[in-house]
């Protein structure tokens, strides 16, 4: 057996491994497994790559897996779980770059041969995967500086961006043009990869806060597209696989939140969505009603179904375990206790059910948001912690307002509403709620493990 072939086989064997972590990652359950799988599966597909005959230096592989390693290891232990979002739109952004880089050098390596020959194909190829991969590094530090909180979450709006875009778009097709002509001539090579990455900076600028769940998926898709071509570029079979498998995941995500969100995907990018509308004063003075911890603990007592409805907030407060707590204090007075989970909730999709995973809570007591709805009507009890947008009636309500349209968990709809936040700030959308002020909501003001914290108390000193 030749050494070619026994790379090969570990890297079919890495992306059958794949495949299978992608499946089992798909349910809470076997989660855990398909991480274990798609490790072993990267490890294996490493090995193999070190083994094969393409290793040209070993010191630079050093440095680069010296450097690597330090950062992503102070990343990873400095990161919270709250700045995952961000984390992983510089890690989509990290992966789109060392495309970007294994193409360019493989372009210089062929210009510096004796005589420079690049097929058809192969300069499609580079052209694809040098342009994805420019515009996807530069989108996603864009959109880190976005959640970072480094840029405005607000959309970035110019006069003539839409001509300057399409300036550019041309400016990427004529250079793209021009370099399938003349695939030696480097210009068109830097003029298309220069452009692109201007073009990325462009593209995610004007999408504003509550569409960013769907751009760290198209990001997250487009980087797998970009490791696929890439691998056309190199002839590297495990690169088209694997670049395959995550550009086609990272779609499907992104349909599936664009439903969630009841929006189309060139909406998303192209409508100028989440445009942080102010809504003209109608001149009536609202009031929220706001509740001792106490008062709320008596209500809670006599309820017999409590619907919870976590968010954003309830990541921040680290509150999950107190939750937990709250949880079989009411098991234990009789009540029957869900959690309605919505698809777009925390920052990054399954946030609620990561933490409340984490919190030992049981998955048959997550129910999706359509499950969940049709219950509300009939529950004592709706607590909603460090949720906002999510809950938003305007989303039902109010035609002007930017998530209209969007499903919300219809937390207004029970006999009673806590909602359990520090003050009446808006959230991730920058929009006003109309919930606070509803008759049947009373607002519990805190941080959210602090005041579960208290109920629980409440409940035992009883
Ligand atoms: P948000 O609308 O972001 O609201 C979170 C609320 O939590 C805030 O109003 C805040 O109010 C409260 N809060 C913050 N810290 C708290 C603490 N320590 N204790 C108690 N409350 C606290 O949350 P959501 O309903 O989960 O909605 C998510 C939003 O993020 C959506 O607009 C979504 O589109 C967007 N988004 C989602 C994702 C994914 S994939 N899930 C990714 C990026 C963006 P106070 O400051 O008054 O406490």
């Amino acid at each position: 057996m030749t050494q070619t072939f026994l790379v090969q086989l570990a890297y079919i064997t890495a992306s059958i491994l794949f495949a299978f972590g992608l499946k089992f990652l798909s349910s809470p359950a076997t989660a855990r497994r398909g991480n274990m799988l798609s490790a072993c599966g990267m490890l294996l597909a490493v090995l193999a790559t070190l083994a094969g005959h393409q290793i040209i230096s070993w010191q630079w592989i050093l440095i680069g897996l010296m450097i690597g390693s330090a950062f992503g290891t102070l990343v990873a232990f400095k990161a919270s779980m709250t700045q995952m979002p961000e984390m992983i739109a510089l890690l989509h952004g990290c992966g789109a770059l060392a495309s970007v880089f294994v193409d360019w050098v493989h372009y210089e390596k062929l210009l510096h041969e004796i005589i420079f020959s690049i097929s058809a194909v192969e300069s499609i190829m580079l052209y694809l995967s040098i342009v994805i991969g420019a515009l996807t590094f530069t989108g996603s530090v864009v959109a880190w500086a976005k959640l970072s909180e480094r840029l405005p979450g607000k959309p970035l709006l110019f006069f003539g961006q839409q001509w300057i875009n399409g300036l550019i778009l041309i400016s990427i097709l004529v250079s793209g043009a021009l370099f399938f002509q003349h695939p030696s001539e480097i210009m068109y090579f830097y003029t298309f990869l220069a452009f692109s990455c201007v073009f990325g900076v462009l593209l995610v600028i004007p999408i504003g806060g509550a569409d960013m769940p769907v751009v760290i998926s198209v990001l997250n898709s487009y980087s797998g597209v970009v490791a696929c071509t890439t691998g056309f570029v190199i002839n590297n079979t495990l690169l088209i696989v694997v670049g395959a498998l995550v550009g086609a995941n990272g779609i499907i995500l992104s349909i599936i939140m664009c439903k969630a969100m009841n929006r189309s995907l060139t909406n998303v990018l192209f409508g100028g969505f989440g445009q942080v509308k102010k809504r003209t004063a109608d001149g009536i003075k609202k009031e929220a009603h706001p509740i001792s911890v106490e008062d709320a603990q008596l209500i809670l007592e006599a309820a017999k179904t409590v619907i919870f409805a976590p968010g954003y907030g309830m990541a921040v407060a680290q509150a999950q375990h107190a939750v937990r707590e709250l949880t079989h204090v009411l098991e234990n007075n009789g009540c029957d206790v869900k959690f309605a989970i919505h698809p777009v909730a925390g920052r990054m999709p399954g946030h609620m059910n990561v933490l409340l995973a984490e919190a030992n809570i049981p998955y048959d007591q997550l129910l999706e948001m359509e499950a969940a709805n049709p219950l509300l009507e009939t529950t004592d009890v709706a607590i909603v912690i460090g949720a906002n947008d999510t809950v938003n009636p305007a989303a039902i309500n109010e035609k002007s307002s930017p998530i209209y349209g969007m499903p919300i968990i219809e937390t207004f709809k029970a006999k009673t509403v806590f909602v359990i936040k520090r003050s009446m700030a808006s959230g991730f959308a920058g929009i006003e709620n109309d919930l606070f002020y509803y008759d049947n909501t009373r607002m519990i003001f805190g941080d959210a493990k602090d005041v579960v914290q208290r109920l629980v108390a409440e409940f035992k000193t009883k």
